[in-house]
């Protein structure tokens, strides 16, 4: 671990800072660690016993040669790179590129050292067809990544099904099959099946990894490789953190302290999770997490099958942008959230502030100040303004933002929510509502097999005119 290492800072949680009312006493730091620390030992035996695959992703070598070698055999060839995918099949991938690339990315061709990256994690058609506009004829010049874990999600489906038959009708079999890489289930489902029938190149989503626990496989990485992502170290930063994580020492343990502070502050109202980075870059790490929180952590039973309906509800916040926002409510609305901040020390980049004019010399504390510098002041404001009326706030602390410390964030709240999970006494890998809906889809859309669903769909949600106005 030569690295920088990302910390989580707690101490703005405690008694100390914020009052005995709403902060963690040490007396109750002391009980949250008697209570985790046995889960540390069961989630490592979880770990060891191939319970939990998705921690075995940053020792995968055979899938980082099998992307490494797709990839530097596409490249030559390849300007744009669309990934067709929904939930766990796109948010890793937008979250990887946002973090890890130029905000120009796309548009400027001199910071750009991959194709350009789109990744359409929604079916709304005028989006769709504004890009199958401005892709035209490029089409050989462009691969799809269609990534499905199930194979059977109508948003990945239908777009599949409208690029293959662009691609047919424009390029013949041959180039539908040179521009088409899926990844899904090394086993089953549709996806798989429509590869082997038109042999398709696959890459896999590893057996009993779930979609928002799949960004350091193959889902994530492919994209990332194409793009100019350093994986290696992406992983490199998930192994590192591995250590930490199964640390049987609860007060070295950053993903137990972690749950045990977010679990203690949902027993006692503070139902909602705000994530605000302090970085533009981490924006779409927030949304990463509020899909991985809110799927693995919102359930209707517990373990042992009774009623629970539990699950705190993650916020995605964007410091500057939100404290003109969002922090009116934040500060002096209901005192029912707990706040992570993320912060950088150290910006990939840095401009400074201009001299302040002649007739504005009141600006002329902003002068010559490195724009990072009134970043990192805005969040320390925010904090101050939180804190000043109890409100508890986490920071997760980056160094500096690169490959490393990303897969270091990831495998950090992967770990932190089955840390979550454990002591919400909650299956954290079901996702029974999404797939609910799924099937609904199915069924409103004329399905053979979902008639019986479909008919009780109309009955509870046929429109009644007296109710519309
Ligand atoms: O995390 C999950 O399991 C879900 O969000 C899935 O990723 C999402 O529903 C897409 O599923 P699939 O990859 O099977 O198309």
């Amino acid at each position: 671990m030569s690295q920088p290492q990302i910390k989580l800072y707690y101490k703005n949680v405690t008694s100390r800072v914020i009052g005995s009312e709403h902060g963690i006493t040490d007396e109750q730091l002391k009980a949250l660690a008697e209570k985790t620390s046995p889960l540390i030992h069961q989630l490592n035996k979880e770990k060891d016993t191939g319970q939990t695959p998705y921690r075995d992703l940053p020792y995968n070598t055979k899938t980082v040669q099998q992307v490494k070698e797709i990839a530097a055999e596409l490249k030559g060839r390849c300007e744009n790179l669309v990934v067709l995918g929904i939930g766990g099949s796109a948010l890793g991938n937008i979250a990887l590129q946002t973090a890890l690339n130029p905000y120009m990315y796309n548009l400027d061709d001199t910071q750009r050292p991959g194709p350009r990256l789109f990744v359409f994690d929604n079916i709304d058609p005028v989006q769709l067809a504004s890009f199958l506009d401005w892709v035209g004829d490029k089409l050989d010049k462009t691969i799809f990544n269609v990534i499905s874990k199930s194979g059977r999600t109508a948003e990945t489906a239908s777009q599949f099904m409208i690029i293959r038959q662009l691609l047919l009708g424009k390029l013949g079999p041959a180039g539908f099959q040179s521009q088409i890489i899926t990844t899904t289930d090394p086993k089953q489902g549709t996806l798989r099946k429509i590869a082997a029938d038109s042999a398709l190149r696959c890459l896999e989503v590893p057996i009993g990894v779930g979609g928002r626990f799949s960004v350091l496989s193959a889902v994530g990485l492919f994209s990332a490789a194409m793009c100019g992502i350093d994986i290696d170290s992406l992983l490199a930063g998930a192994r590192d953190m591995d250590i930490r994580v199964s640390c049987e020492d609860f007060y070295k343990n950053p993903a137990a302290i972690n749950a045990a502070i977010n679990h203690h502050f949902y027993n006692r109202g503070k139902k909602i999770s705000v994530m605000m980075p302090y970085s533009y870059a981490l924006k779409d790490l927030a949304d990463w997490y509020r899909q991985l929180w809110a799927e693995s952590l919102g359930k209707a039973k517990d373990l042992t099958g009774n009623e629970v309906h539990i699950g705190p509800t993650p916020v995605k916040a964007l410091g500057t942008t939100d404290q003109h926002s969002q922090l009116q409510l934040y500060r002096q609305g209901p005192n029912d959230k707990l706040f992570t901040f993320m912060q950088v020390n150290n910006f990939q980049r840095d401009l400074k502030v201009g001299p302040a004019p002649d007739c504005a010399p009141e600006l002329g504390f902003l002068a010559n100040v490195d724009l990072s510098t009134l970043l990192n002041s805005e969040k320390k404001a925010t904090e101050y303004a939180l804190l000043t009326d109890s409100r508890p706030c986490l920071t997760v602390v980056f160094d500096r933002v690169n490959a490393y410390t990303v897969g270091q964030f990831i495998y950090l709240y992967e770990v932190t929510t089955s840390f979550a999970a454990a002591l919400f006494g909650i299956n954290t890998y079901d996702q029974p509502a999404v797939e609910l809906v799924k099937e609904a889809t199915f069924a409103i859309m004329g399905r053979t097999g979902y008639e019986e669903l479909a008919r009780q769909i109309q009955t509870l949600t046929e429109v009644d005119g007296d109710f519309l106005v």
